[in-house]
């Protein structure tokens, strides 16, 4: 069942460009410049005028939905906010029927996000439920959603389902952005035309895998780790450090990469590896003082970066690359490598890396 592979997490990493695929499948026509979403269909009307999107979701799934908030804003220019389930069906927060809350969950049953949809639907709010398992309580309290079709993800540590996600509010920011104009047809097309070809490009980046083992070598007895990131790179740099920690137990924090001089760089000395999303985009040229600033340190200094850059390379001590692509998508690229070196590291120190300690697939107690 783990069709070749040693371990059902790599086998659901390699996975991604075909889960990834499938969650688009039927959902996007990029010669028509449109989304199709029949599972919010019937909300369209809705979505032209609300003011708000709360998105709510533990872990991984909170992550996805970070970005989530950063291509609804850009794309339909609806405020967004993204709340930890546990903490907002705690704090007596203001929702009203005018707004939406979607409620992102792989395996559906996560006690904490189902608790907080019972609540914002108490208030009246309606309920968009992204998940993966089909038939499971989430899709079944929620009022209408959107499924990822990643396939069953075995492995504890989620990689393909939060590809599919991330995949998933791709589509939703730009069928909002459809409904309520923000995006024109040509834009649509240009890019669904885009994330249409982002499967094949996830497939190149997972060419990089032995490379990607190699570096595990270098920074695998490592006792803490840094990931930044920028815009979209911030999520992705959260979920790279959760990845890591929670597989290899080597403690890692994921920060804003401008975040790091109030606070984190006073970690680095020569033994502390930090692992920076420098693609080619908006915030390239911010990161690359921020990678400076790691450097004059002495950190070890690992950059994900545009195929073909020579700049950060020189700069660095190691370098993995992923296709050029728009930035809306950069976390779909991006986040492979990072999965690939939190499992290599993994398995390097011996660890259980499907099941690691403590942790269970879906955490149905709060
Ligand atoms: O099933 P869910 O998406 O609701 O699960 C949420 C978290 O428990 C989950 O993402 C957790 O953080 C993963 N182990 C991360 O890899």
């Amino acid at each position: 069942e783990k069709g070749g592979y040693e371990h059902f997490m790599l086998k659901e990493i390699f996975e991604q460009p075909r889960s990834i695929r499938d969650c688009m499948r039927g959902r996007m026509y990029p010669e028509l410049g449109k989304v199709q979403l029949g599972g919010i269909k019937e909300f369209a009307n809705k979505l032209k005028n609300i003011d708000r999107i709360i998105i709510v979701a533990c872990g991984t799934s909170w992550h996805a939905g970070l970005v989530g908030e950063y291509l609804i804003e850009d794309y339909a220019r609806i405020p967004v906010e993204v709340e930890y389930a546990s903490e907002f069906r705690y704090r007596n927060p203001i929702i009203t029927e005018k707004d939406v809350v979607i409620a992102i969950s792989q395996s559906g049953e996560t006690a904490d996000t189902m608790a907080a949809i019972e609540m914002a639907k108490d208030k009246g709010a309606t309920i968009f439920g992204i998940c993966n398992v089909a038939g499971a309580s989430i899709p079944r309290i929620s009022d209408a959603g959107v499924y990822t079709h990643a396939g069953p993800e075995i492995g504890v540590a989620s990689t393909k389902a939060f590809t599919a996600q991330v995949t998933v509010l791709t589509l939703i920011a730009f069928y909002m952005a459809q409904q309520r104009g923000t995006l024109g047809t040509a834009e649509l097309t240009e890019l669904l035309t885009a994330l249409d070809e982002i499967p094949d490009k996830v497939s190149l980046a997972l060419e990089s895998n032995e490379l990607i083992k190699y570096i595990a070598t270098e920074i695998k007895d490592a006792t803490n780790c840094l990931f930044l990131g920028r815009g979209c790179g911030f999520p992705v740099a959260l979920e790279g450090a959760l990845k890591l920690k929670e597989i290899s137990y080597i403690h890692a924090e994921g920060y804003p990469a401008a975040e790091m001089k109030h606070g984190p760089i006073a970690l680095i000395d020569e033994q502390m590896p930090v692992i920076f999303i420098a693609t080619k985009n908006s915030s390239y040229e911010k990161v690359i003082s921020n990678i400076q600033e790691v450097k004059a340190r002495k950190g070890i200094v690992i950059a994900i970066v545009t195929k073909g850059d020579r700049k950060v390379k020189d700069m660095v001590d190691y370098v993995i690359e992923i296709p050029d692509a728009n930035e809306t998508f950069l976390p779909l690229l991006a986040t492979i490598p990072l999965q690939l070196l939190s499992y290599h590291i993994a398995v390097m120190r011996g660890c259980n890396v499907d099941q690691p300690r403590n942790l269970a697939k879906s955490v149905t107690v709060e």
